[in-house]
């Protein structure tokens, strides 16, 4: 792929992230309802790691809490940052990598969503453990979901959708090395500037862990009480999600 064409990932992606993923805030939602209900009700600060455009932040404020939302794009941060403004809600946005992020005060709660872990290298899991923990008092919760093996390996090779629209026309497509643990989704944009269509390209490598993995690096994170739930038990049932193909986690920061 030309260099000169290709962006960094997020950029495009977030400018039409709500047009193309407009069932993610519900299904978000309905996962939360189902595993968070008591922690919210009894948290008085929450972080959104990965916050995209700021969905989750804002209901979060809307609730009364005291949130802080993360990215590691500048126009997811600026997006969450104008949604909350026009809102009239008070979220304070961070641009910060999961893998190092630092809060400025500690949370009662920090939640990662719709696979956003995935986007770091298999080797970054720790990293991004580690942070979270240190954003947390004892007792304080970790909730995230992640794409697994499986979902890349039986969606991403068949992936070949295209999404038209007035201003911009977009080609999404995949690839699955099993043996190089590779993931990687490929977008193609053509994106309308006044009577032409500019041609950009993203890239978003994916990684992914097994169960094991997962619990072995919170649990040397300082994490204990882990939960989990396939997508299928806490998602819509409209969603028709696939078993085994999204596995959301509950962990709770160790006390002593
Ligand atoms: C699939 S989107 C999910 C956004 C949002 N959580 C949602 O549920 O709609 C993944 C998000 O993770 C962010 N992201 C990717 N790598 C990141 C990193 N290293 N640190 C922080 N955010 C990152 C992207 O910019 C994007 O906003």
């Amino acid at each position: 792929m030309p260099r000169s064409l290709t962006q960094h990932p997020y950029t495009l992606l977030a400018r039409f992230y709500d047009r193309l993923t407009p069932y993610a805030p519900a299904m978000n939602r309905h996962a939360r309802g189902k595993i968070l209900g008591r922690i919210l009700a009894r948290a008085r600060s929450a972080c959104d790691l990965g916050c995209g455009t700021g969905a989750t932040a804002l209901d979060f404020a809307r609730r009364g809490l005291k949130v802080l939302a993360v990215d590691f794009s500048p126009t997811m941060c600026r997006l969450t940052r104008e949604k909350a403004g026009r809102a009239h809600l008070p979220v304070r946005v961070l641009r910060g990598d999961m893998r190092r992020f630092r809060l400025p005060e500690r949370v009662d709660l920090v939640t990662c969503e719709f696979s956003s872990l995935n986007h770091v290298r298999r080797n970054d899991l720790g990293g991004v453990l580690r942070s979270v923990a240190r954003a947390l008092p004892p007792g304080g919760w970790f909730y995230f979901d992640v794409n697994t093996a499986k979902a890349f390996e039986e969606e991403l090779p068949r992936l070949k959708e295209k999404v038209e629209t007035s201003d911009f026309v977009v080609f999404l497509s995949g690839s699955y090395n099993r043996r190089r643990r590779q993931a990687r989704v490929d977008i193609d944009w053509f994106v309308r500037a006044g009577r032409l269509w500019r041609r950009r390209q993203e890239q978003i490598p994916h990684g992914w862990w097994t169960d094991t993995e997962i619990r072995r690096a919170l649990g040397r994170a300082g994490f204990g009480r882990i939960r989990s739930w396939d997508g299928p038990e806490v998602r819509p049932a409209k969603m028709k999600s696939r078993p085994g193909h999204d596995t959301y986690y509950l962990a709770q920061k160790r006390r002593g």
